[in-house]
């Protein structure tokens, strides 16, 4: 297994190189960080996070403000947003970040000004991260909608381990809901719920065909997931049906991101005393073994 040891974190300042729109509300922000960063973000791992200050970005103009967001455009945003990363790139005291994001509310659509030049402050990288096995022959990615973004990253590294074989299940409600439709030199099947694009019907069905059709070796096969809470869940269910582990990377409004709010506990299971108790999502995860979690 990877060594699952936390990167240090730190209060960075990040000059913005680009923020490309890819499809209707999804953005590519490119950010590039100096002095410690590259010591901090060095051992960052796929699945980890930073807490982003978007309290003094600019809104768009009036007439780029969909009306579903019209009456909270205004509103202040007192507190930092969490946004995983779909890549980190170190080139010596240089560091590359780059996160997907999908335009939702009064932070989001503020982020849509960010232009190239522009500086944003930052914490991170925050959380755990997604553990890798070196044991493992098969990877199954299974992706809701944004839960994409911090698969890429873990895609990328887990192209590194030459011995693992790699399939990605995303999915979304539409076709323009997919942020994604391809993981570079990956296996990639796509599900929509209409059926517009790929399989009709949730990712969590065409996983379970998958699983029935392609009988892995459940002890060299691992799934990760990220996406809507219902859906994890369901993918949980089915892990936990085939024997096969899983990690689920899971999401709460978040405050302080650093665990001192204690607002974003998470219910688990002790998988030895059998005894329920509170987990923090900002500190302990957002990374979970599916077991662990009580949906
Ligand atoms: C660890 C972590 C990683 C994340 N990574 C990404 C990412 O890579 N890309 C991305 O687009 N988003 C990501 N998010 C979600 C992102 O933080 C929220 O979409 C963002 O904060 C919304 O801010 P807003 O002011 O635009 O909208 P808000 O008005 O704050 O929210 C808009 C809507 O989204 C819901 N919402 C907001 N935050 C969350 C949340 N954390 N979990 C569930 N529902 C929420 C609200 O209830 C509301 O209905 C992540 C969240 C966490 C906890
Ligand atoms: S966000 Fe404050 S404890 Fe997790």
């Amino acid at each position: 297994m990877t060594e699952c040891t936390r990167p240090k974190k730190g209060i960075f300042t990040a000059a913005v190189l680009a923020n490309k729109a890819g499809g209707e509300n999804f953005f590519r922000l490119s950010l590039e960080l100096f002095d410690d960063a590259a010591k901090a973000f060095g051992a960052a791992l796929p699945g980890q996070f930073a807490e982003f200050d978007i309290s003094s970005v600019a809104l768009p103009a009036k007439e780029h403000i969909p009306n579903e967001l019209s009456d909270k455009s205004s509103r202040q945003i007192l507190l930092r947003r969490p946004f995983s990363f779909t890549d980190v790139e170190i080139f010596g005291d240089k560091v590359i970040i780059e996160i997907l994001y999908c335009v939702l509310g009064p932070a989001t659509l503020r982020m849509k000004t960010l232009k190239s030049g522009d500086k944003i402050n930052l914490i991170g990288p925050l959380g755990n991260g997604f553990k890798i096995y070196g044991d493992k022959k098969l990877v199954i990615l299974v992706a809701g909608g944004m839960g994409i973004a911090p698969l890429l990253h873990l895609a990328k590294e887990l192209k590194k381990l030459s011995e693992v074989q790699v399939v990605a299940l995303l999915g979304a409600k539409s076709d323009s809901q997919l942020p994604c439709r391809e993981i570079k030199d990956i296996k990639t099947l796509i599900s929509t719920d209409d059926g517009a694009a790929g399989f009709k019907g949730f990712v969590t069905e065409m996983l379970k065909n998958w699983l029935k059709e392609n009988k892995p070796f459940n002890r060299e096969t691992i799934i990760y997931t990220c996406g809507p809470e219902v859906m994890m869940a369901k993918v949980a269910a089915i892990s936990s049906e085939f024997n096969i582990p899983c990690q689920v990377s899971l999401e709460r409004m978040m405050a302080c991101g650093t665990g001192l709010c204690q607002g974003c506990a998470v219910k688990c299971v002790d998988k030895e005393t059998n005894e329920t108790g509170y987990k923090l999502c900002c500190k302990d995860g957002p990374v979970f073994e599916a077991d662990e979690v009580v949906f």
